[in-house]
């Protein structure tokens, strides 16, 4: 019997931000990065609680060599696309590069996010990103906020690498968290960071914790959808092509789905000391 037939996992009700607090501490949820109508629906059919429409679209789909170039007019077509195909599942939407540079101009673009059929707008940055976050969710939006490699400053990094190594960078990290959960930030993704920093961060907020290469301890986990279906080139070492075991795309997307809830993925091998 295919995969996708094995169990029927479809989401019967509307996922919001309280389905995934409660979720917090009782079972993991998972989240995928996508961008189209037909993946949202089978994200739905598969039981992926939220799903996010990434910036990463600038390389998954449009070919760019970063995310540097993605505009907001690229990310509402695509946010658009994806709340037509799901009913069901959270859609965060990104803010891509330098459209929240400024609380007031965060509050512009996340409008338009928000107008878009999104239900969260994810941005990237520390605590430099406080007053942004008070300023969106004492105002209705509510705010996923991402640390780690965040793509955006790849600039700033040197290129896609592993964050929070050094005690005095992991400190800093774990003070951002805390700074941005006590903001009023909704969720946090945790991107590229030693399985024991993404581990101390889970224990020091009270928020949930979105892993992708983060190890094994976060509340959640995301991966990007080309990641999942095997085409990407070059996939990161914390991804797993989740195709070549299934065979077919809703069959990966619920094994993926499986895997996280019973703590088969991540392995070590998909985490960074
Ligand atoms: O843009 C994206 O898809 C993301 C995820 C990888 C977390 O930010």
């Amino acid at each position: 019997m295919p995969y996708s037939q094995a169990n029927d996992s479809a989401l019967e009700k509307k996922v919001t931000i309280n389905t995934l607090h409660a979720l917090r501490g009782q079972e993991k949820f998972v989240m995928v990065s996508l961008y189209d109508a037909p993946m949202a629906a089978m994200a739905q059919q598969c039981g992926i609680e939220a799903v996010l429409i990434g910036d990463s679209l600038g390389m998954t789909v449009l070919g760019y060599d970063s995310v540097i170039p993605v505009t907001m007019e690229q990310m509402i077509y695509h946010i658009e696309a994806v709340a037509r195909g799901n009913q069901k599942s959270l859609i965060i939407g990104d803010l891509p590069f330098m459209t929240y540079a400024s609380p007031e101009q965060a509050l512009v673009n996340a409008t338009r996010v928000m107008q878009a059929g999104a239900h969260m707008v994810k941005i990237e940055g520390g605590q430099w990103l406080v007053d942004t976050v008070k300023m969106l969710t004492d105002r209705g939006i509510p705010v996923c906020a991402h640390l780690g490699l965040t793509p955006q400053s790849v600039h700033k990094f040197g290129g896609f690498r592993v964050q929070g190594r050094d005690a005095d960078k992991a400190e800093q990290m774990i003070a951002d968290a805390q700074a941005l959960a006590d903001a009023g930030a909704a969720l946090l993704v945790l991107e590229c960071v030693p399985a024991a920093l993404g581990k101390a961060i889970t224990e020091a907020v009270t928020i949930p914790t979105v892993g992708i290469g983060a190890g094994a301890d976060t509340d959640a986990q995301v991966l990007v959808i080309n990641d999942i279906l095997g085409l990407t080139p070059q996939p990161p070492k914390f991804s797993k092509n989740f195709l070549l075991e299934t065979g077919e795309i809703a069959g990966a997307l619920k094994k993926y789905r499986d895997d996280v809830k019973n703590g088969a993925f991540p392995e070590p091998t998909h985490s960074f000391n």
